[in-house]
């Protein structure tokens, strides 16, 4: 990746999202601020915006619906891999925009267009033909995705998590960018079932954590890789190993670490509330700070409801142990250290590449 994030709008969706005033000097907020979905986050919203956009399912979409489905939509990523990215790189204030590339060991991907532009994003897609691309992997003509788009995660996902999310996306102010359709990636194509719409299982902390974490899909990148590095989605979830480079980012490799509960070689001395200070801050307990793609991700983490987060941790807490020593990181960012600054308006070379990264992708 030649371009450097503005990292004046990340900012803005870790200046914790509710900011109504920066949601209104952005046009369009990002997902991560969209906590307020939309300017004037009614049915005027994006719908009134775009002459006809694809709101027929939803002309009204109900305040909050769109609310939740921007929520979920930031806590499970959409805009990690969905960002706006253009000649000046990525801007996350045109939510969902697409155009993030990056060449990995399984072909060069990009990121689709998903707002509602009819000519170049999803603008024709019914709430439901969101809904089965998010948790089947289908689009309407019957085409399957790679499964680069984590919907084998998405597949668990309630019926009322999925039109919340569905509903938001159809009703995302149009971004008209043309973004060139994904070919030959050596990357499967799952074939899944209808969803089964079980219910999340609230009340038992583990199994709720469990459904948390495998939406936000964090076995995408801590996974044990398996042959020649490559993706494997069979194999031992959060174990560890999957490498990364993101030149633009900084030298070095990244190495997602063994997060099982193994004492030596995972984060079995991690107690609970380390996990979730670590998914909140990007601080380690020893307060090293966490770099790489999962930074594009704390955006939407950061704003975690404590019930989320609390499950999140005990689950992550529960998985057991698994002694697989994995290398050290040796990367070295190029900017300041540290996550995002908050100051609006400072670039930083931190960039979606760890987005992009955010998809199962190994190191080149
Ligand atoms: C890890 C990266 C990643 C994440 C996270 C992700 N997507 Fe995707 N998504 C992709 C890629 C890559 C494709 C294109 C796959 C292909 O070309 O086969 C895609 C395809 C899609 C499509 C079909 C677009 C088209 O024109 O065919 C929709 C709709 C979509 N994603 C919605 C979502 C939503 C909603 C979320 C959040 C719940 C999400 N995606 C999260 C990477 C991601
Ligand atoms: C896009 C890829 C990606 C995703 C998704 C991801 N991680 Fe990470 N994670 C990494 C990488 C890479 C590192 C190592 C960063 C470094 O070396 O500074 C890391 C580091 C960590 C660490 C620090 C562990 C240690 O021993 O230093 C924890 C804890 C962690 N991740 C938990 C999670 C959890 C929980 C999720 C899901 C909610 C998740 N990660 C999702 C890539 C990812």
């Amino acid at each position: 990746m030649k371009t450097r994030l503005v990292i004046g709008i990340l900012a803005t969706t870790l200046a914790v999202g509710c900011s109504t005033k920066k949601d209104a000097e952005n046009k369009a907020p990002p997902v991560a601020g969209s906590n307020t979905p939309t300017p004037g986050s009614n049915a005027a919203g994006s719908g009134a915006a775009g002459s006809g956009s694809a709101v027929a399912e939803a002309p009204k979409p109900d305040p909050a619906l769109m609310a939740r489905g921007g929520y979920l939509a930031k806590m499970y990523g959409c805009n990690v891999c969905h960002v706006y990215f253009g000649e000046k790189g990525p801007d996350f204030s045109k939510v969902g925009g697409g155009g993030l590339e990056l060449a990995e060991k399984f072909g060069t991907w990009r990121g689709p267009n998903i707002t509602p532009h009819k000519g170049s994003g999803i603008g024709n897609w019914k709430v439901e033909d969101i809904m089965a691309a998010i948790r089947e992997g289908v689009r309407p003509d019957g085409s399957k995705l790679y499964a680069l788009m984590p919907y084998p995660n998405y597949h668990r996902m309630t019926d009322d998590e999925a039109r919340a999310i569905a509903t938001f996306v159809a009703n995302l102010p149009e971004v008209d960018h043309a973004v060139a359709p994904n070919k030959d990636l050596k990357l499967p194509q799952i074939p899944m079932p209808k969803p089964e719409n079980k219910p999340i299982p609230v009340d038992d902390k583990v199994k709720h954590g469990e459904y948390m974490v495998t939406l936000m899909h964090c076995n995408n990148c801590h996974a044990k890789p398996g042959k020649d590095g490559m993706p494997d989605f069979v194999g031992k979830p959060f174990s560890g190993g999957m490498e990364f480079e993101i030149a633009f980012l900084g030298e070095g490799k990244l190495v997602a670490p063994n997060i099982t509960s193994d004492a030596e070689t995972g984060i079995g001395k991690w107690t609970e509330a380390d996990i979730a200070k670590s998914l909140k801050t990007m601080m380690r307990p020893d307060g090293t700070i966490i770099h790489g793609p999962m930074q594009f991700y704390q955006a939407g983490w950061a704003q975690l409801e404590d019930k989320d987060l609390e499950a999140i941790a005990a689950f992550i807490k529960s998985i057991p142990a698994d002694k697989n020593k994995v290398a050290k990181s040796t990367f070295k960012p190029k900017g300041p250290p540290g996550p995002p600054p908050t100051g609006a308006g400072s670039a930083s070379p931190a960039g979606p590449a760890g987005a992009g990264s955010g998809s199962a992708a190994p190191a080149k």
